[in-house]
């Protein structure tokens, strides 16, 4: 299978932490130079400084991806100096999220639309340009075991992921035509910050709907990602590809600790 990334950069947001991170080491160790984004631009550039290491280029850039000026300056410097964007991963992401009738959704919903989609959306913009005009391109989309189903007590997050989504598949029918590749890909849980403070009666009840009988780790989704952003993946478009062990989504509602 041809995973090989090497003539190409890459850019992943959010990955200061967690998968994104996981995937823009796996991206370099396939020879892709990598663009690591954080909102937090220290973890940025600790990532980037180990991914360095691997020998290929990498520069972290601080910024947030739901302000739209920041994007674009991000991508003007990350064209400059690796090189025009060929994959691009919208990876960076919020757990914040609770029930409907709980306080402060209208603040829950704010975020999770902001960042999820209007903030994929200003990478999406940043880019799409240079990929159609080069005629190549691959985005990867993170949404989440949310979109299975939905999941109980977490309207928001479940808004922000069946939005990109949509987005994923109405852009793959519009871009496909130019050689712009646009997947997603949809992890279970996944041993991350975002899962780290559930509680045992969740933790508990996700792996008992989990027939591999644990969390994925951030490398099982990397693997993924990086099929989806190389050759071996260029039939594949508007997939979304699940990396869940064939985890059944929670009913959390039941868990309702109102
Ligand atoms: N952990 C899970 O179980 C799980 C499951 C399904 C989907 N996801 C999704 O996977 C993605 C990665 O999550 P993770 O579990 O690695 O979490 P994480 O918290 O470890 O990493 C997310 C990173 O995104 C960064 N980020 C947040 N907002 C940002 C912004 N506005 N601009 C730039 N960076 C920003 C954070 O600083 C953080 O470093 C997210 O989109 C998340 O919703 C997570």
């Amino acid at each position: 299978m041809d995973c090989d990334l090497s003539e190409r950069t890459a850019l992943v947001t959010g990955a200061g932490r967690g998968m994104g991170r996981e995937t823009a080491k796996r991206f370099a160790t396939n020879g892709a130079d990598v663009v690591v984004n954080d909102v937090d631009p220290d973890v940025a550039e600790e990532t980037a400084a180990e991914i360095r290491d691997l020998g290929v280029e990498c520069i972290g850039i601080g910024a947030d991806v739901t302000d739209s000026a920041e994007v674009e300056a991000m991508v003007e410097t990350a064209t400059e100096r690796l090189g025009p964007i060929d994959i691009l991963v919208n990876n960076a992401g919020v757990g914040d999220a609770g029930p409907f009738l709980d306080e402060g959704y209208d603040d829950t919903f704010e975020l999770n639309i902001d960042v999820h989609l209007n903030g994929s959306l200003n990478c999406i913009r940043a880019v799409v340009d240079g990929m159609v005009e080069r005629g190549y391109g691959k985005m990867i989309n993170v949404t989440s075991i949310h979109t299975k189903n939905g999941v109980g007590m977490s309207p928001a997050y479940d808004v922000g992921k069946f939005s990109l989504l949509g987005l994923t598949k109405s852009l793959a029918l519009e871009l496909g035509r130019e050689g712009v590749r646009v997947n997603a890909v949809a992890p279970g849980w996944v041993n991350t910050r975002m899962t780290e403070e559930f509680s045992d009666a969740v933790r508990k009840q996700i792996l008992d709907n989990n027939p591999l009988g644990r969390f994925a780790d951030p490398e099982d989704v990397a693997q993924a990602t990086t099929f989806l952003a190389s050759p071996a993946s260029d039939y594949i478009n508007g997939h979304e590809l699940r990396v869940d062990g064939g985890q059944v989504p929670i009913d959390s509602w039941r868990l309702d600790s109102r």
